[in-house]
């Protein structure tokens, strides 16, 4: 299976420009699954709700619209981050588009930061999507910093974690290799270049996009400024191997009534 990413600066608010880059760059990539990162149609630092609602779009958007064509003329199923909008609330989501189609959506559950005034968290029970008869699991950015979201698509099947992103601290790169190494999955970070300075807010988006392997060997990474389009093999069955020795499955091994507390909604006491 080819998959790969494409690590670009989108420009904020410029929806036309920023499809005719990723039109570009895809126009003659040969790949079966690409990335791209989250809000790449939009940008990222809304000055105000009352702006994304503006911006962000249903099913019969434009983003859509063009996401569905590229999917159908590439013959490449394309994971993206959208700005959503259903009604009242808008979601920061990603899809995934195959054959023109839009195929499964995620909508961000851990919002980061100003997130949380503009945007609805999702209430995903994270369910993996099979792609050609590969199990793909969706996340969005921030989602990295809890291990409960690799780890139950990992349960429910995921081999190919995809993982649009606009980063902006420096942990995650680091961190999903321990997500694969943890999990036995791929990863797939498609993270955005350049800075947006909005709302009184400057941000830099630190690139490093990569693919992780099961075993945690970064197969690729890109750098931290320049727009880059990454595709390579992968062996997506590689997944199936939970074994870390011959005598320890990443899966079988855990002791899940001992961790019963990590799923309640209260904080545990610390103890002592
Ligand atoms: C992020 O979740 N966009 C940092």
């Amino acid at each position: 299976m080819r998959v790969g990413y494409l690590q670009f600066g989108p420009i904020f608010g410029q929806k036309e420009s920023n499809f005719e880059r990723v039109a570009s760059f895809l126009d003659s990539a040969k790949a079966d699954l690409i990335v791209l990162p989250e809000l790449f149609a939009t940008g990222y630092i809304f000055e105000s709700r009352e702006e994304l609602v503006g911006m962000a779009e249903d099913e019969l958007g434009p983003t859509f619209t063009f996401l569905r064509g590229l999917s159908l003329k590439s013959g490449t199923a394309i994971v993206a981050g959208i700005a959503e909008r259903d009604g009242d609330d808008c979601y920061n989501s990603c899809y995934v588009f195959a054959n023109g189609e839009i195929h499964a959506r995620y909508r961000k559950v851990h919002l980061f930061d100003r997130e949380k005034e503009m945007f609805t968290p999702g209430d995903s029970l994270f369910e993996v999507c099979d792609l050609n008869g590969v199990k793909i699991g969706l996340m969005i950015c921030f989602d990295w910093i809890f291990p409960e979201v690799a780890r139950i698509q990992a349960l429910k099947g995921a081999q190919v974690l995809c993982h649009p992103s606009n980063l902006v601290l420096p942990h995650c790169p680091r961190a999903m290799i321990v997500r694969c190494i943890e999990n036995g999955i791929f990863a797939i970070t498609a993270n955005r270049v350049g800075s947006e300075n909005r709302a009184g807010t400057e941000l830099t988006y630190i690139g490093t996009s990569e693919v992780i392997d099961p075993r945690g060997e970064i197969l690729v990474r890109s750098g931290d400024k320049d727009e880059d389009l990454r595709i390579i093999e992968i062996d997506p069955a590689r997944a199936f191997d939970k074994m870390v020795t011959s005598q320890n499955h990443l899966i079988d091994d855990r002791k899940p009534a001992l961790y019963s507390q990590i799923c309640t909604e209260e904080t545990p006491p610390p103890d002592g």
